[in-house]
């Protein structure tokens, strides 16, 4: 399976031989960043903690045989510095994080300690290097205050967070914020920004608590879809569009570091909002069988009901645009989902969609 970017394109041209580190490789959206990179030529070294079970993207595509991955814990400061002295990278996108709201109640202090101690030392590690070009560090859309309106959060808006998780990347920002400003606006050649993006949906995510890997699962076991909120709106995008935006930025960064250094929100056109119900209605007519059932909410914790992020600074400044409608990404997703439980390659499947993706 060697099928690459093609060479013409702007961010394979961008990335082609960069030494580029990814930490949380080993996760959802990290496992497609690393595989899209080495697509375009990039040596990528992941940092992360061990892949989880048999089933997870980063296992299923083979991807300690195609990037170099390091197991690591962003609280061993030691041994982060240690990953970054030896790949000497010129890109870092930092991705590792506890990412989930439910289990955030759980497990706060784990979800403040990874999100807030552990950035801390990846940027404490970003600010000895010597090597790094361009960072990109990724945060949420749910670092914003939530106000529940209808209007799409900007960049310059209030954060915030009413759950650990929110909180935490909240923090998250206001602590880049202040690297920012103290040590990386004066450096020469270096540029750094923080990415804010919504849910995504794609291939190969198996986390729990989320509508997609959720739905998947019973549909598998012949189940109805179980829903929670099926009001609540969300902007429902596929992996490859904030991953896109996270490339951009970089490829960006790297050309310009000061102009592009800051806040860059990534999420869909307003037409893809959908609310959970019609999603996972969505999910079962791509499946082709299955049902939705309205769950009951026992102990039901506070979570967003209306989060959409505007986009204007990234589509005007950057030229970013999403490229897959909702109707799309919900097609991909499933059509990802139902191949590889048919026994296709899933190596194959995400390296279609990338190229797909870049050639929509
Ligand atoms: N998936 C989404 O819908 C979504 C939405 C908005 C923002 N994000 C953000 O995107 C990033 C990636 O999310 P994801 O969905 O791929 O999550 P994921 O849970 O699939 O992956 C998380 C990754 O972080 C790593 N990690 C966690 N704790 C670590 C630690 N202490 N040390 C080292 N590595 C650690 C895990 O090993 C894994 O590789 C996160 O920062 C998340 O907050 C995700």
């Amino acid at each position: 399976m060697d099928q690459m970017v093609n060479p013409d394109h702007p961010l394979r041209k961008a990335f082609e031989g960069k030494r580029v580190l990814v930490t949380g490789d080993t996760g959802f959206k990290g496992s497609w960043l690393c595989l899209w990179l080495a697509k375009m030529g990039a040596q990528v070294m992941g940092y992360a903690l061990p892949v989880e079970r048999a089933d997870d993207h980063f296992a299923l595509l083979g991807l300690d045989g195609i990037i170099e991955h390091v197991d690591g814990n962003i609280l061993d400061a030691a041994a982060l510095n240690a990953a970054f002295e030896r790949f000497q990278p010129e890109v870092l996108f930092h991705l590792a994080a506890q990412p989930l709201v439910r289990f955030s109640y759980a497990e706060p202090k784990l979800t403040f300690d990874t999100n807030i101690a552990g950035s801390v030392n990846v940027l404490e590690a970003v600010r000895l290097s010597h090597s790094l070009k361009a960072v990109v560090y990724v945060t949420s859309d749910k670092c914003y205050r939530n106000n529940e309106w209808i209007w799409g959060y900007r960049e310059n808006d209030e954060l915030g967070g009413h759950d650990p998780y929110s909180a935490s990347k909240a923090a998250a920002e206001l602590v880049f914020s202040s690297y920012q400003d103290s040590y990386f606006h004066a450096r020469a050649n270096f540029g750094a920004a923080t990415v804010r993006a919504g849910n995504v949906i794609g291939g190969g995510d198996w986390a729990l608590d989320r509508i997609v890997p959720d739905a998947v699962r019973a549909l598998r076991a012949g189940l109805p879809i179980e829903v929670r909120n099926p009001h609540s709106t969300r902007p429902w995008q596929h992996v490859l569009e904030p991953l896109s935006g996270y490339l951009t930025t970089a490829a960006r960064l790297l050309d310009e570091p000061k102009r592009f250094a800051g806040a860059w929100n990534f999420g869909p056109d307003t037409t893809s909002v959908r609310t959970v119900g019609e999603l996972a209605t969505m999910i079962v007519g791509e499946w082709g069988s299955g049902a939705v059932r309205i769950a009951e909410q026992e102990h039901a914790v506070h979570e967003a009901r209306l989060l959409h992020l505007n986009c204007d600074k990234a589509h005007q400044l950057m030229g970013w645009r999403p490229k897959w409608t909702a109707d799309r990404a919900v097609a991909e997703t499933i059509a990802w989902y139902h191949g590889v439980h048919h026994g296709h390659d899933p190596l194959e499947i995400s390296t279609k969609q990338i190229l797909a993706y870049m050639e929509s």
